[in-house]
């Protein structure tokens, strides 16, 4: 058993490690500044964590949150490419400072090993594909410079102070749990909810956009996995988490409708500022080094994922006629 802080536990990727964890036995602390996340996604194992509702750059928080941990999993962050678009230093602040103060805290507090939720983003319009670690990052949006920064201040903290750390880029994660009611939410859950309300989504650009969709167990596995490694991977060096496959705009909408059997044809809109055009891992590096292996394919995880989302619309459909 060891222990293990997330940050962000609030949130779609934090919540379903946390869930991980707990039923592994471990002991789970979490902090969430619930600025995006939300404790419902925590309410079946609340009684089994210990939670703060802190904020990343809050120095005395952080420095509380890593006292005695061995892990820290570091999943807090203003997510979204647009949402940095909008308003880049709200999410420096989070992104940058924030990591920064959580860096010095685990530093502080002797803690065995940070991994990081960082982002395939980096890559930005690197025209090759797959994208490779040692390509060199080309990050367009001002979140895959935070993201990307982020990185070289986990390797900068294992050089200067000997703090191990793992750095797994994401590439598009989906699943369960994942907010899908703000135009800042992924595109999956942002497809799903607004068929299943009978609205038509609308697609930026020509719809040939990809993506390499990678379900939310794969990026778990790959937590867990960064956690075991032996240290000499753990001097911040930089893994793909993906599934070496990717799907265009037009498949990921053909297949949510496809479920749902919303008949609707799509919209189009003129393409996203800060968006990258294609985006797909290769895997090797982290298959060898870490053992990860995507145990779940983008056609299965969709359909656990709508599954999911049309319970809670039934649930809340329920909530609503009762009251
Ligand atoms: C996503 C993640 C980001 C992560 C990155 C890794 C989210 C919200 N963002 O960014 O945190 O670091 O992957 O690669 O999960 N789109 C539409 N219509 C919509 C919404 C989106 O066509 O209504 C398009 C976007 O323009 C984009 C694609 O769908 O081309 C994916 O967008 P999004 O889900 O926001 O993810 P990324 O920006 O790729």
């Amino acid at each position: 058993m060891a222990r293990y802080l997330i940050t962000g536990i609030a949130g779609f990727i934090g919540s379903t490690l946390a869930h991980a964890l707990v039923e592994q036995g471990h002991e789970v602390r979490g902090i969430d500044n619930l600025s995006t996340g939300s404790l419902d996604n925590l309410a079946d194992i609340r009684h089994a964590i210990s939670f703060e509702q802190t904020d990343l750059q809050d120095v005395a928080g952080m420095k509380a949150a890593c006292e005695g941990v061995d892990f820290v999993l570091h999943q807090g962050a203003l997510a979204s490419v647009p949402r940095s678009v909008k308003d880049p230093l709200g999410s420096h602040q989070s992104n940058i400072n924030g990591t920064l103060n959580l860096l010095i805290a685990a530093r502080d507090a002797k803690v065995r090993r940070i991994v990081y939720a960082a982002s395939s983003s980096a890559y930005g319009d690197q025209p090759t594909q797959p994208k490779q670690e040692d390509m060199p990052p080309l990050p367009l949006s001002p979140y895959a410079v935070q993201k990307l920064t982020c990185e070289y201040y986990i390797q900068s903290f294992y050089r200067a102070y000997g703090l191990e750390g793992i750095c797994l880029r994401y590439f598009n994660i989906f699943g369960p749990h994942q907010a899908a009611d703000s135009p800042y939410s992924g595109v999956i859950a942002q497809f799903t909810y607004k068929m299943m309300a009978g609205d038509t989504p609308t697609i930026f650009g020509d719809g040939l956009t990809s993506r390499d969709f990678n379900y939310v167990d794969n990026a778990v596995s790959a937590n867990l996995l960064a956690c075991a490694a032996p240290s000499a991977v753990a001097t911040g060096r930089v893994f793909n988490i993906g599934t070496g496959k990717s799907q265009t705009l037009n498949d990921v909408y053909a297949a949510i409708a496809g479920e749902l059997g919303f008949r609707e044809k799509p919209k189009y809109g003129p393409p996203r500022e800060g968006d990258i055009r294609h985006s797909l891992a290769n895997i090797e590096r982290a298959t060898a080094e870490l053992g990860y292996r995507p145990k779940v394919g983008f056609h299965d995880g969709l359909r656990k994922t709508i599954a999911w989302y049309v319970a809670e619309h039934e649930k809340k459909a329920a909530t609503t006629i009762e009251g």
